[in-house]
């Protein structure tokens, strides 16, 4: 299978924060987040391996500053990884107050997502196509942790 770089399945998705998905203070609920993230990690994994997918898991989330109604949500979300099956997706929020025209990182957390066939098995993905020393270094340090991981049991 022909490897493929993370620029053709990158993506940004943005959404206006809404009362319907805040609390009665206004605080954006951190499940509507890791939501749209999870959903943008999809679309990356199904942009590379152009298969179903699903989230095999979630690690090292991380909110670093609270979401209001009335911010704009930035969602990054590149690929970082690929084993057989599985594709590990970096997403990073950015929230921007369009009141203060102030942009700041409000979270980033990876998304492991399997690739499946039509039986619901998983599938091999394409190799993801290292163009970087910075990507190689993402790279080695992904797959160390998930193996770490596998190793503990967890996954
Ligand atoms: C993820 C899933 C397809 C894996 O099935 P499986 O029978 O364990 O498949 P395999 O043993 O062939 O493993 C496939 C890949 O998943 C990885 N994997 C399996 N379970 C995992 C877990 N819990 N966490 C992380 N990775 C996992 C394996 O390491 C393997 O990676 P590789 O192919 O790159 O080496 C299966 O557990 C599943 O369907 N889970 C539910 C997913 C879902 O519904 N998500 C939405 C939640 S609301």
């Amino acid at each position: 299978m022909e490897s493929k770089p993370s620029s053709t399945s990158k993506v940004t998705m943005a959404q206006m924060v809404q009362p319907n998905v805040a609390n009665p203070y206004g605080n954006m609920h951190g499940g509507e987040v890791m939501k749209l993230m999870d959903s943008a990690a999809g679309v990356v994994a199904q942009r590379h391996s152009l298969s179903n997918v699903v989230t095999a898991s979630v690690d090292r989330l991380f909110f670093r500053e609270p979401i209001f109604v009335g911010d704009l949500i930035f969602c990054h979300a590149e690929l970082i990884y690929t084993g057989r099956s599985s594709m590990e997706v970096f997403v990073t929020v950015e929230v921007e107050n369009l009141v203060r025209g102030e942009i700041k990182c409000a979270l980033e957390g990876h998304f492991l997502m399997i690739a499946l066939d039509r039986n619901g098995r998983a599938t091999p993905v394409p190799p993801l196509l290292i163009e970087t020393e910075a990507q190689q270094i993402k790279f080695e340090k992904t797959k160390k942790r998930l193996e770490a991981a596998k190793k503990s049991g967890s996954k």
